[in-house]
């Protein structure tokens, strides 16, 4: 049986409004000792206020909505997880939804959770983004709450960001290969209607102009950040004669590209060398341990919370506010010199 602020009043032999005030933190006029005996009597009673009681009064929920397109990815888990304890430090709620990156899903939430009154919401869109995008922008700009993009975003929606640097972190990765001595190098990339993905296009044809090396459209093959997709362009890249090295541009395709490589028996990196995005928690644990482009995800998880929380507070959609972290190359043994000749000549 749920504790009410009746049940208090009836405990301490106080009128209900002194109850109800001590509990609201507007209790300036009480005594201390009254104030102490409600709080008390509350702990001891095991009361927890009536959120909805408590949201239709203020019409706060101190709630904020959390979309993503995969929670099987560690990044974007890991994303979650320091999105959901910024949040829980600050006192609010968070309503956690994965919409297995369907965009369809994604209008479907963004209503939901403006109807379960959330106060603000922090999104990672779906890949197949660009399929609605008419019908998104409109749902996304209506919305009367803040709604901050992370990781993902459209630039024609006037809406915050927290995002990566993706274009330096791939031109970083591409260079390291070059430098090493690659000279082609494929690269599997995520879905091409996403901003980030064509964001690590850029950097790694930018790589490639810098060394005047050509930029070679049989060498790029689009992936959809998920191991089987890296798996199966694993057969694709074999099948181009004289590629020394692969950039994948996440790290569950580069661990899905590991594998179909290894099932040829090619060797990494003796063979081919391998690059992957993201740096997630597994690949530094692997056989072949990873080198790939690390996202600061903890990072981006705090600000962009913090970020949301502030727009809250501010309780008006004031001009969009951009955050752009700076990625960082973590080389790992999945790269090397060219060894076994591969490369053409
Ligand atoms: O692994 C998932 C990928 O999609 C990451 O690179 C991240 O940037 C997200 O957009």
């Amino acid at each position: 049986m749920r504790v009410t602020i009746k049940d208090i009043a009836k405990e301490t032999n106080l009128s209900i409004a002194t109850v109800s005030l001590v509990l609201n933190n507007k209790a300036d006029n009480i005594s201390s000792k009254t104030r102490k005996l409600v709080i008390d009597t509350a702990k001891r009673l095991n009361y927890h206020p009536n959120q909805l009681a408590v949201s239709l009064v203020k019409k706060r929920t101190h709630t904020i909505g959390l979309i993503i397109p995969d929670i099987g990815n560690s990044f974007f888990s890991e994303l979650a997880n320091e999105i959901n304890l910024e949040i829980q430090n600050s006192g609010w709620n968070i309503i956690l939804c994965c919409t297995n990156d369907k965009f369809s899903r994604d209008l479907e939430y963004l209503q939901i959770l403006f109807g379960k009154g959330v106060e603000g919401i922090l999104y990672v869109m779906s890949s197949d983004y660009t399929s609605l995008t008419l019908s998104a922008g409109k749902i996304i700009d209506e919305l009367p709450i803040p709604i901050v993009f992370v990781d993902r975003y459209d630039p024609m929606i006037n809406r915050s960001s927290v995002l990566l640097n993706y274009k330096k972190g791939s031109y970083l990765a591409t260079r390291h290969l070059i430098n090493l001595g690659h000279k082609k190098i494929a690269c599997i990339t995520g879905p091409m209607g996403l901003a980030n993905s064509n964001e690590r296009i850029e950097g790694y044809r930018l790589a490639l102009q810098d060394s005047n090396l050509p930029i070679d459209n049989t060498l790029v093959f689009e992936g959809d950040y998920r191991y089987q997709s890296g798996a199966g362009l694993a057969e694709k890249v074999l099948q181009v004669p004289g590629v020394s090295a692969v950039f994948a541009f996440n790290d569950l395709m580069a661990y899905g590209v590991m594998r179909g490589l290894k099932a040829h028996g090619v060797r990494i990196p003796e063979d081919i060398s391998l690059v992957g995005f993201d740096d997630i928690e597994f690949s530094s644990m692997l056989e072949t341990p990873l080198t790939t482009v690390c996202q600061p995800t903890k990072e981006i998880g705090r600000l962009a919370a913090q970020r949301l929380l502030k727009e809250i507070e501010k309780k008006s959609l004031g001009p969009s506010h951009h955050i752009i972290l700076e990625p960082s190359l973590i080389i790992r043994s999945s790269t090397s010199p060219p060894i076994s000749g591969r490369t053409e000549k």
